[in-house]
This record gives C-alpha cells, sequence and structure tokens, in this order.
C-alpha cells in the first residue's frame, strides 16, 4: 500500500479484504484462536509459523490498525498498546535493562518524564535529560559507554519545542544507538520522523490518531533502518538467543526489519500484557480514516486562535509553532511545513491566578486532563500533567508556572474566538 499517498493510506492501509470479506476492519473480540493439533499450537508458540493464539500477545484487529500506522510513518513493522505510557515504556525497555542508561530530551510529556525519572529509575534505568536546544557540547556530554537510546518528542507538550531530528538522530547514531521519537502531536500527517533519521517512533494514539476522545492507545513504531547486529554488545536480547523463545535470536530470525518489533511483542507483551482492546482499535481506525482531514482543520483555527491571543491586551506570551518569531519557529519550518498541531502554550494577565480564572470563565472549551482531539479543551499542566515536577524540573521541560494549554478542536473558529474574547475579557 506504500505507493499511495497519505491521505489514501489513512483510509485504506492495512486491511485488504479478500474475496467476500468484511470491507471494514473486522472487529476479532476473541481472546483465543482454535487449532486442530497441539502441533500447530506448538509451532505458533515457538515463532516458527505465524497466526494467532492467544490475543494478549497479537489479534487480527491490532494488527490491522498497527499495519496502517507503520504504513503512515513508513516503517517496516508496528504494534499497538493500551496507552501512550506503555509505548514509550515498551519502546525503551524492548533495549534497555537495569544497568542501563538513555539521553533524553527534558522537553516531554509529564507523564514520560515520570516513568523515566521515577520507574524506571526504581528498575536501574538511568536518564539524563538535555534541553531540546542544548548545545553540541553538551549533548555530547550526556552520553555514557552504557547508553543504549536517545528519547524526543517531535512536538513537546506542553511547551511545544521542537525536536531537531537530524541533530539528535546523528547524536545518536555517533553512539551507536537509535533515536526513539514521540511523534503524537505531530502524527505522520505533518511529520514523519523516520524521513530525519529517527529509528523508532511513538505514539499516545489517544490523541489526534483516535482524535474524538474515545479510547486510550498507543503504538510503536520500527523504521527498520537501524543495524542492531553493527552494534550488538550493545543490544544483547536481539542480537543473541532469547532463552524465553527456546533460544530464538530476533535479529537472525526477523531480520533488522522485524527483530525490534517481534521481540516487543513476543517477548515484552507477551510478559507485561499492555494490549489493546480490539474494540478500542476499531475505534482509533475510525480515527485514522479521517486523520489527514482533520489535522488540517485543526492546525488552522490553531493558527487563527495564536493570532487573535497575540493581539490580545489581557494576554501576555504566547508560543504557537506558526508563528514567526518564536524559538522554534525555524525548526517548525524545516520539520513541520504544513502546519504543526492544533495545541497552543499561552499566559494571560495575573499570572498564574488569572489563568486559572480565565479557565474558569471558558463556556465552549472545557477544562480536561486531555488535549487533541476535536473538542476544544484547556489544562493548567502546572497544577495537573505537570504537577510532580519542582520548579527546577518544570523550567527545563518548559513549563512556566502560567502556562495554559489550549487544545484547539474542530469546532466552527468564529465560536472558538468568542468564547477566548468573552473570557479574556474578565481578566
Ligand atoms: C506526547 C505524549 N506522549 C505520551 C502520552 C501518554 O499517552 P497516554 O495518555 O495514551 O498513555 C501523552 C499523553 O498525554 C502525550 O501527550
Amino acid at each position: 500500500m506504500s505507493e499511495y499517498q497519505i491521505g489514501t493510506n489513512c483510509i485504506q492501509a492495512g486491511y485488504t479484504p479478500k474475496n467476500g470479506e468484511p470491507r471494514v476492519i473486522p472487529i476479532v473480540q476473541s481472546t483465543t484462536f482454535k487449532y486442530d493439533t497441539s502441533e500447530d499450537m506448538g509451532q505458533l508458540f515457538d515463532l516458527e509459523s505465524s497466526g494467532y493464539f492467544y490475543t494478549r500477545l497479537q489479534n487480527p484487529t491490532n494488527d490491522y490498525v498497527a499495519a496502517k500506522i507503520a504504513a503512515l510513518e513508513g516503517g517496516t513493522a508496528a504494534m499497538l498498546t493500551s496507552s501512550g505510557q506503555s509505548a514509550s515504556f515498551y519502546s525503551v525497555f524492548n533495549i534497555c535493562s537495569c544497568g542501563d542508561h538513555v539521553v533524553s530530551s527534558s522537553a516531554i510529556y509529564g507523564g514520560t518524564y515520570n516513568l523515566f525519572a521515577v520507574t524506571m529509575k526504581r528498575m536501574g534505568i538511568s536518564f539524563t535529560f538535555v534541553r531540546p536546544d542544548a548545545s553540541e557540547e553538551d549533548l555530547e556530554a550526556a552520553f555514557r559507554p552504557n547508553t543504549k537510546a536517545v528519547f524526543g518528542e517531535t512536538i513537546a507538550n506542553p511547551s511545544l519545542a521542537i525536536l531537531d531530528i537530524e541533530r539528535f538522530a546523528s547524536a545518536a547514531h555517533r553512539h551507536g544507538v537509535p533515536l526513539i521519537v514521540d511523534n503524537t502531536f505531530a502524527t505522520p500527517i505533518n511529520c514523519r520522523p523516520f524521513e530525519w533519521g529517527a529509528d523508532i517512533v511513538i505514539h499516545s494514539t489517544t490523541k489526534y490518531m483516535d482524535g474524538h476522545a474515545t479510547s486510550v492507545g498507543g503504538a510503536i513504531v520500527d523504521s527498520g533502518k537501524f543495524d542492531w547486529n553493527a552494534h550488538a554488545d550493545k543490544f544483547p536480547g536481539l542480537t543473541t538467543p532469547d532463552d524465553s523463545y527456546h533460544g530464538i535470536t530476533y535479529t537472525e530470525k526477523f531480520g533488522q526489519e522485524g527483530a525490534y518489533i517481534t521481540k516487543a511483542t513476543a517477548q515484552i507483551m507477551r510478559d507485561l500484557g499492555s494490549t489493546p482492546s480490539p474494540h478500542n482499535s476499531f475505534l482509533l481506525n475510525l480515527g485514522l480514516e479521517t486523520l489527514h482531514v482533520r489535522i488540517p482543520r485543526h492546525c488552522q483555527n490553531a493558527q487563527a486562535a495564536a493570532e487573535y491571543l497575540k493581539e490580545h491586551k489581557n494576554v501576555t506570551w504566547v508560543n504557537y509553532c506558526g508563528l514567526p518569531g518564536g524559538k522554534y519557529y525555524p525548526l517548525a519550518q524545516k520539520y513541520l511545513p504544513n502546519g504543526s498541531c492544533g495545541v497552543i502554550a499561552f499566559g494571560v494577565k495575573g499570572g498564574r491566578a488569572g489563568a486559572e480564572r480565565f479557565m474558569k470563565e471558558l463556556k465552549l472549551a472545557a477544562i480536561v486532563t486531555h488535549v487533541a482531539d476535536a473538542r476544544t479543551c484547556v489544562l493548567h499542566p502546572a497544577s495537573a500533567t505537570h504537577r510532580q515536577m519542582n520548579d527546577k524540573e518544570l523550567e527545563a521541560a518548559g513549563v512556566r508556572p502560567d502556562l495554559i494549554r489550549l487544545s484547539v478542536g474542530l469546532e466552527d473558529i468564529r465560536d472558538i474566538l468568542a468564547d477566548l474574547e468573552q473570557a479574556l475579557s474578565t481578566l
């Protein structure tokens, strides 16, 4: 399907019905699959033949949707997870063990920061956080002999810092490790990180991909470009026999293009089980079918809202990737020439207290712990998603205490602007 344009792949990729089969991806709501002999089943357990046996590992509905996301990102293989958090965790844990180290951009989603800095630290995996605009020297100094990956977000939530993907990819590759990019906010409609050197892409599909706030989910996509064997000593989990799979060596059996996702499925998903429900994957697919239509409209509405806010006397600052003069505008022009996302960060008169007052006055835009769906919504990250961070950590993540995150939806822009106006006029 990859010969089609991305908009066609949003609708068609991943599932091609045969004669007489359902036109729409079917929901295979079955935990298990029936076989005639134990031998047939044994072959599947040994990864000697492909097929389904238990939905915790694989399910046809989930696989159709994963294949669509792989096509959209231009990758060779993908898997779905039950949340974006599990996608972030699996993407790193698939190649890191106790004693390993990861370099991460400090401008990342608060939940990812917590996962890395607290929970994975307890597992013995350490992280060095570097600013997305770190100098070459500071970036280089973050690497250690036990570094196994570099991590960043294309457009950081909520600071909207843009990752210089090429720069971070070359630093990672100089040290023989892959760059993992969370492409949630940009989506493959606006940026395809593999084209800039990233090796693994992850998503919280909960956001624009689902697009309607119905299903929490995640995805991991492999570019198939990282040569694990060239750095075999760093990645023994992929390049040496897996005792829990009868001595299979993933790179040998599934090649550079399939080793990473097969290991993540056969080993990590098998043992940790963050499997999405087939019904949620069906809903995710409905979102994907209109992704290429919705994303430009999100960007168009957000651009208009950002320009409006910038001119307003009660607004103290605005950060949006599409506003000329912004710190990350040049990188946005390079990596996101067709638009960035529907999320704007800004502050109002009265600082933190002003932000709370303004948000209370909004009528159309709702206060929700969510972002990037069809309905306009707002959040104050310092008191919600990022509240576990201290002031220093907030600053490094680019989250000012007065930052309001506005996720511009798909409503008529005149109603969105009118709502902002009436709330701002109360300050
Ligand atoms: C950029 C980004 N990555 C990952 C996540 C985690 O995803 P989920 O909430 O689906 O677990 C989020 C959630 O807001 C996010 O914004």
